[in-house]
């Protein structure tokens, strides 16, 4: 494991990463963007280093995807093994056994205890585009709903599904249509209550859609890119009812929030919501690429043969990656060290609210914390104090990542490797970036 600390040598970025910033300027598309150009050379535990020999506090864990921390044991002993074994074969074509204990693992962990049956995939967006293929099949309607500061991918379905016109959109239409949007539960800034929320969103999915054209209802149970709003009690709940009242699949979203993140192996385990159809991705294989679509045994199989799959779908590398970290989950008990996390970081954040007024909300669960900045007194978002708390976060060596429809939201992503001391280091630096940029 790297040394647990955080240390810097030269500014942020250093002259070897600026020097590196060209030659990604002249060979890397300019639409693939860079947050903070620190270029990495080795990462583990709670830290980042780079090629200036600096050493960086991960607050998040390259967007949820490191929950078990990078380079885990388990993840790096299952890879090593499974490379020199074989690299592909495509499980199309000829089966191997990690892809088929993915599934079995799949089918133990997601919420409720039904018959449940997996298809792996590659990104977060090509198991939603799945999920949605999966529900059309299975109820022969069209129609999608999906909800305000929803963020699904960036594919063409997904970047309907999407939310967010700029970066996500902009330019890349026309998008597939039957995709209709609800309004979401965003208890800073609509006061609801989890029920009067969902018979809002209801009511006009009703009217405007009709329940009866409806395959699928996707939400994510926490907002991940939107803002981490978390809906208010009971929303869930009554919109998982209500599409099963009217057959209408219900699908979870978790690939933010899912495996250990919220404290829970699930974010819907929270309320005890059951969905139909659950996506998966990011922190379930330790940081290769791997996603799923998990979900009631007669929908998942209502699609024909050759229906559902793709060239690289559950590739062997990485289904032994996700059987590594979810031993690691496991055995270290991450969604207790979720749940300790989430409350020192509650805590600091609670300090953090009474200094400073700025800080209109602090939301999540577990390791998964934002606040959200307004004006004070306002739900008026401050997008300009929180890119300047975000530079100083970055300039004084910790990553943190902001995101929300009004880009006026922190949001906290630690590994669940990362230590405690180094976790309070984190937020005195960003309580220190707090103090120094006014307000
Ligand atoms: C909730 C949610 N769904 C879907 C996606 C898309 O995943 P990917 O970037 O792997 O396509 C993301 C990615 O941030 C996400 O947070």
């Amino acid at each position: 494991m790297i040394e647990q600390k955080r240390e810097l040598v030269t500014e942020i970025p250093g002259p070897e990463s600026l020097a590196r910033l060209n030659r990604k300027k002249a060979y890397v598309a300019d639409g693939v963007g860079t947050m903070l150009p620190v270029f990495v050379t080795a990462a583990g535990g709670g830290v980042l280093v780079d090629v200036d020999g600096n050493s960086l506090i991960d607050l998040g864990s390259g967007i949820a995807v490191t929950t078990v921390g990078n380079s885990a044991p388990a993840v790096v002993r299952n890879v090593q093994a499974q490379v020199e074994a074989f690299t592909h074969t495509c499980f199309m074509i000829t089966p191997y056994d990690a892809y088929v204990d993915v599934c079995e693992q799949l089918a133990e962990l997601t919420p409720g205890d039904h018959a449940k049956k997996t298809a792996l995939f590659n990104s977060g967006a090509e198991a939603v585009e799945n999920a949605v293929k999966i529900a059309r099949v299975a109820t022969g309607r069209d129609a999608v709903a999906v909800f305000d500061h929803a963020y699904h991918g960036r594919t063409n379905l997904t970047m309907a599904m999407t939310a967010k016109n700029m970066p996500y959109k902009q330019g890349f239409g026309p998008f597939a249509g039957e995709v209709y949007r609800a309004p979401m539960s965003y208890p800073l800034r609509d006061g609801l209550s989890g029920e009067e929320a969902a018979a809002r969103a209801i009511d006009h999915l009703d009217k405007q859609v009709g329940a009866g054209n409806l395959a699928c209802v996707a939400i994510e149970p926490i907002l991940g890119e939107g803002g981490f709003v978390v809906p208010a009690p009971g929303f869930l709940p009554a919109l998982s009812r209500w599409c099963t009242d009217h057959g209408i699949v219900f699908v979870a979203d978790e690939i933010q929030s899912g495996f250990c993140r919220t404290g829970d192996w699930f974010a819907c385990d929270d309320e005890g919501v059951i969905p139909d159809l659950i996506t998966t991705a990011k922190g379930m294989a330790g940081g290769l690429p791997l996603s799923a679509v998990t979900g009631r045994a007669d929908l998942m199989d209502s699609v024909h043969a050759g229906g559902l799959g793709g060239t690289y779908g559950g590739n062997p590398v990485a289904c032994a990656a996700a059987l590594g970290a979810i031993e690691e989950m496991r055995t270290h008990d991450l969604t207790g060290r979720a749940r300790a996390i989430g409350a020192m970081m509650t805590e600091r954040l609670e300090n953090l609210r009474g200094e400073h007024p700025v800080i209109a909300d602090i939301r999540g669960r577990g390791a998964m914390m934002a606040i959200e900045l307004c004006a004070p007194g306002t739900t008026e978002p401050d997008a300009a104090r929180t890119a300047a708390v975000s530079a100083a976060c970055h300039r004084a060596g910790v990553v943190t990542l902001t995101c929300g429809t009004w880009g006026n939201v922190f949001r906290f992503l630690p590994p669940l490797s990362i230590g405690d001391d180094l976790l309070h280091e984190a937020f005195d630096v960003v309580t220190e970036a707090f103090a120094t940029t006014g307000g």
